[in-house]
């Protein structure tokens, strides 16, 4: 056995089967004692902590093994993790179906940082967590992730999984599966949804692993990528330095709140073009959430009597603000997220756009004056603003999703609290940093638009809350409906933009030539990750194959190069787990009878690059066509007659986004009318993205049913006091009683 590099820090670390600790640089290596142990063994003691007495490797699969570590004093279990790195180059297993009782072969490392005091309570240097204790189950007592998620999994002797997803340490359950096959892959989606890179990779490996996927260039591709994180960051080379124009630099705080903070997970964004580390933020901790959200709610006193019009102008500056560095966050957006930069300005311009309409929205909040059936009385509706606005975002829109929020709600007399993507911290960092200084030359707390980076426990936490009076949350469906149960629970408002399966319908009377360019951005624009691209594209049967022919050529042509090149116009996915989904939704599509005929494979290049794909052939209902996998895939489907395209629309579960391509404005009507598309943006001769910020923008049904940005939008951002006012002497009683 031999590697080269250190995962932890890069450095060499030598082959030592059985030999004695190998230390370098900080890094304390124990070796397994050979291939195919199976159980409790021995490994060697460590040097450099006279605390620690022994470890063993008692149990565990893959990626996910679990260590004993005992110290003059206690002993703890503890999985293999940032601390303990598995440097793994093979696993057997006898009984692949039985996810702890594999064999495996492995060493590991241990850095200086490693929590190494574990007991009832531990202090790491980067988080607060809570070990739990060894007796807490028979065979598997804990699995205590500190990273990145504060996860706590409880495994039992009989398979049966609780999963803990808790606010400081082991409190409420949260989910319960009875099945690890539930377990694994409800978790698995949980934590995707919560975009949370680093802990995708392990579980991306143990369901590829189950799978019978996996291969050794997995593991190799996950060593280097955590090599690269302690390599040489992107922000330190010249041809990155504008960064520093965002008042980034190689460690960024990722708590504001009137000051800038952050002592919890220090995580590593990557650059989605090459996988290269660009810079770190630190994450909020629980208690630095609490501090934020009670210094919100402070400065919502001083926010909300600021006359709205006044608001408007603290917004219009904001925008302003946005407008001089557009170009700069746009650049940081395609590095970070890894859409086009074109996109990523874009998405900045969004923001500006809405700000402009928070403007004018602040002199225009009105209620109604409705007659009142009493003499002496008046009857009207005034609007007030909620309080204090949670908004959970996604990675896909980074800077505009965040922005349609924060100008309303703010007009509308709201303070932000805000979680970005877990993988784009440092676009929140920036985009936080430009609002602030606006907020502080204006002399107003800076908390009116705060912001805790974090994952699962930050969003959780945010969804539980009392305090947070309105959730507006951005993801996926899966996410979206706990969240929404989590608000629910408390009787909370919600805001939920959740997925798409999003179809353009072209008819045999339809101009093509708006056709094959609309369809090609709407379902490769921002590689296939806009919650309104096109996924299914349905066409008459007169016009199919000349539809496909034209449109797989328009494929062929489009520019795939690094997203910040202007020349581009096809850049890569944001996450490696994403290119797996691609492939794994491929496969299905095969299985269930549909045919490439365009793209269908990873790019042999640096980076999470995939060819945009078109599959025809497959039935409207197949399962695959129904899912929303959120790469480039566009699933061509044919149809006859305008009943059946406009049934077909609607049969999924999503009801976001959708279009017709038709010359026939009696269609038009239909179309748009009660048994036309079920969806919250019913488009004609465009396509399904592109919004405008002036309508509403949301959708029905699985997409969650909140509208965000324009129209009266606003309203979600308010509650509404119906006031009835008697200024007569007598005292009528409605309904004449
Ligand atoms: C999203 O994908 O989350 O309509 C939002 C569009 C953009 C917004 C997309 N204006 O495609």
């Amino acid at each position: 056995m031999h590697w080269d590099c250190c995962c932890v820090c890069g450095s060499a670390v030598q082959d030592q089967a059985c030999g004695p600790p190998v230390s370098k640089a900080g890094i304390f290596t124990v070796k397994g004692p050979g291939k195919g142990f199976k159980g409790r063994h021995d490994l060697h003691a460590l040097s450099g902590n006279p605390q620690l007495i022994g470890i063993d490797v008692v149990g565990g699969a893959a990626l996910l093994a679990l260590v004993s570590v005992r110290f003059h004093g206690c002993t703890a279990i503890i999985p293999v993790n940032k601390y303990i790195v598995p440097l793994l180059t093979e696993v057997h297993s006898s009984r692949p179906q039985e996810l702890w009782s594999c064999n495996f072969y492995t060493s590991i490392a241990l850095t200086k940082q490693a929590p190494l005091c574990v007991g009832p309570a531990v202090q790491s240097e980067f988080s607060t967590t809570v070990a739990l204790p060894l007796s807490n189950c028979e065979y598997f007592p804990v699995l205590e992730w500190t990273w990145p998620s504060r996860l706590y999994i409880s495994v039992s002797k009989k398979a049966m999984c609780k999963c803990f997803m808790c606010r400081t340490c082991s409190s409420t359950a949260k989910l319960e599966f009875v099945n690890l096959e539930t377990f694994e892959s409800t978790l698995y989606y949980e934590l995707a949804s919560w975009r949370i890179p680093s802990m995708q990779r392990c579980f991306t490996l143990t369901l590829a692993r189950r799978s019978r996927l996996l291969l050794r260039n997995k593991f190799a591709s996950v060593h280097c990528h955590q090599s690269a994180a302690m390599s040489s960051l992107l922000i330190n080379q010249p041809q990155y330095s504008w960064l520093k124009e965002l008042g980034l630099s190689e460690d960024n705080l990722g708590v504001y709140n009137g000051s800038w903070g952050g002592s919890g997970e220090v995580v590593t964004s990557y650059c989605p073009a090459n996988n290269e580390p660009i810079a770190r933020v630190t994450q909020a901790t629980m208690a630095e959430y609490e501090v934020t959200v009670q210094k919100a709610r402070e400065a919502w006193k001083v926010w909300a009597d600021i006359p709205a019009p006044k608001r408007g102008e603290i917004v219009r500056q904001i925008g302003d603000a946005l407008r001089k560095k557009i170009t700069t966050l746009g650049s940081l957006v395609s590095l970070e997220m890894g859409k086009i930069f074109v996109e990523g300005v874009g998405e900045v311009q969004e923001y500006v756009d809405v700000c402009d309409y928070a403007v004018g929205l602040s002199r225009m909040i009105g209620g109604p004056i409705l007659p009142s059936e009493r003499p002496g009385h008046a009857l009207l509706e005034q609007w007030n603003p909620v309080g204090l606005v949670g908004i959970i975002t996604a990675f896909n829109f980074p800077v505009a999703v965040y922005g349609w929020n924060n100008a309303i709600a703010m007009t509308c007399g709201n303070v932000c609290l805000w979680k970005g993507a877990p993988t784009t911290p440092l676009t929140s960092v920036a985009v936080t940093k430009i609002v602030a200084e606006v907020l502080e030359q204006n002399n107003l707390p800076g908390a009116i638009c705060s912001l805790t980076c974090g994952g699962a426990d930050i969003g959780t936490a945010m969804a539980k809350d009392e305090r947070v009076d309105l959730l507006s949350f951005t993801g996926s469906t899966h996410v979206g409906k706990l969240v929404a149960m989590m608000v629910q629970e408390r009787f909370g408002r919600k805001l939920l933009e959740l997925g798409g399966n999003n179809a353009i319908i072209v008819f045999e009377d339809a101009d093509l030539n708006l056709v094959v360019p609309s369809a090609v951005f709407a379902s490769v624009g921002t590689a296939g990750q806009r919650c309104t691209t096109t996924r299914r594209l349905m066409l008459h049967e007169s016009i199919h194959d000349t539809v496909v022919e034209r449109i797989s050529k328009a494929y062929k042509q489009v520019r795939i190069g690094d997203p910040w090149d202007p020349k581009t116009l096809y850049g890569p996915l944001h996450t490696k787990q994403a290119v797996e989904q691609y492939l794994a939704a491929i496969e299905h599509a095969k299985k269930q009878g549909g045919t490439v005929v365009c793209g269908g494979k990873v790019m042999d290049r640096p980076g999470n690059y995939v060819e945009p794909t078109i599959i025809t052939g497959l039935p409207h209902d197949s399962p695959i066509v129904h899912t929303e996998t959120f790469v480039p895939i566009l699933y061509v489907l044919k149809f006859k007659t305008e009943e059946e395209a406009f049934a077909w629309n609607n049969e999924v579960k999503q009801g976001l986004s959708s279009s017709i391509f038709t010359k026939d404005m009696g269609r038009v009507f239909r179309w748009m009318g009660p048994k036309g598309s079920d969806c919250g943006i019913v488009n004609v001769n465009i396509p399904t993205s592109g919004a405008e910020i002036g309508g509403a923008f949301g959708g029905e049904k699985h997409t969650g049913g909140g509208r965000e940005s324009g129209s009266d939008s606003w309203k979600q951002y308010m509650r509404r006091s119906t006031c009835t006012i008697n200024y007569s002497k007598d005292l009528p009683l409605a309904q004449g009683i």
